[in-house]
């Protein structure tokens, strides 16, 4: 009978494990109240890499926004995507951030967005000039097919540099092996968003990407090449994320109701943890 209790909770501990895991959300959607907007007008070749917003490395649309020190955090946030919330419209709009927002005003503020104008302008009118009291929190981006890489233009056979992009979630490290060799060895992500790879040789080698939620995606390139980009197979997961896109990332939201987020992440592994709490007492009663 003992061994049979153990085999049952082992068998609800390890459901109840992977069911949590795979409902978790890759980073915090913790809403955020207090942030301020500005816009700017030249939003192309922000300070993240993609270049044009509307061409290959970019989000594809023109919602997106330039983050201020602390948010930037020396790129780690490039390719986040936010919804941001207003009480000017009672609308909301999800943006990528591209680009970094280095002025000495607005800018220092723990949470500032400059704004696209097509982005600021779903949140209030742009004579208002400095929109206060915004809401927002961290969504994953809605983009299509697979994560993609880019090795920088000027990159050699002895010296290159990544730029990881169309990725729904952040990116936490990127590591090289070069063919041949038996180890990983991470890169340093610059504050324009590249990851430096300055020991490679020639011919082809492996790159890891792990998300900021400890997935990994693997892909095999056959050498360095200036510019040369790749699409991966596969895509992060972000089950468990609210507001979850179906489409590409950028545009208006449906009306703020101005209650918080709802975290079914949360809500669910609570249930699912009593249900295991539950089994565990009902079981320890037979015994
Ligand atoms: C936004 O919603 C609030 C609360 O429901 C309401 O008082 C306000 O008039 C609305 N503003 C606009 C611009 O719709």
């Amino acid at each position: 009978m003992k061994t049979f209790v153990s085999f049952v909770i082992l068998i609800c501990l390890t459901c109840f494990l992977s069911i949590s895991k795979s409902e978790t959300c890759p980073f915090s959607q913790s809403l955020v109240s207090g942030a301020s907007a500005t816009y700017y007008t030249d939003p192309n070749a922000g300070n993240c890499g993609y270049e044009n917003l509307m061409g290959p490395l970019g989000p594809g649309n023109l919602f997106i926004a330039a983050l201020g020190p602390n948010l930037y955090n020396n790129g780690k946030n490039c390719g986040q995507c936010f919804n941001i919330s207003s009480p000017y419209t009672n609308r909301s709009v999800v943006i990528m951030a591209t680009d970094s927002c280095p002025d000495s005003g607005y800018c220092q503020r723990s949470s500032h967005f400059d704004l696209s104008t097509q982005a600021f302008d779903v949140l209030g009118a742009q004579s208002i000039g400095v929109l206060e009291g915004l809401t927002y929190y961290k969504v994953p981006c809605g983009v299509n097919g697979n994560v993609k890489i880019m090795m920088k233009d000027g990159s050699n056979d002895y010296w290159t540099a990544f730029l990881i992009y169309n990725s729904r979630v952040t990116i936490k490290e990127v590591s090289v092996k070069i063919t041949g060799k038996t180890t990983y060895t991470s890169l340093s992500q610059s504050s324009y968003n590249y990851w430096i790879s300055p020991n490679m040789v020639p011919g082809s080698f492996d790159v890891r990407i792990e998300s900021v939620g400890g997935e990994f995606i693997y892909i095999t390139i056959p050498k360095v090449e200036s510019r040369k980009q790749y699409e991966t197979s596969s895509q992060f997961s972000v089950d468990g994320c609210v507001g979850t896109p179906s489409g590409p990332s950028g545009g208006i939201g449906s009306p703020s109701t101005g209650s918080s987020i709802g975290t079914p992440s949360d809500a669910s592994s609570l249930t699912l943890y009593a249900l295991f709490s539950l089994t565990i007492l009902f079981l320890v009663m037979l015994n």
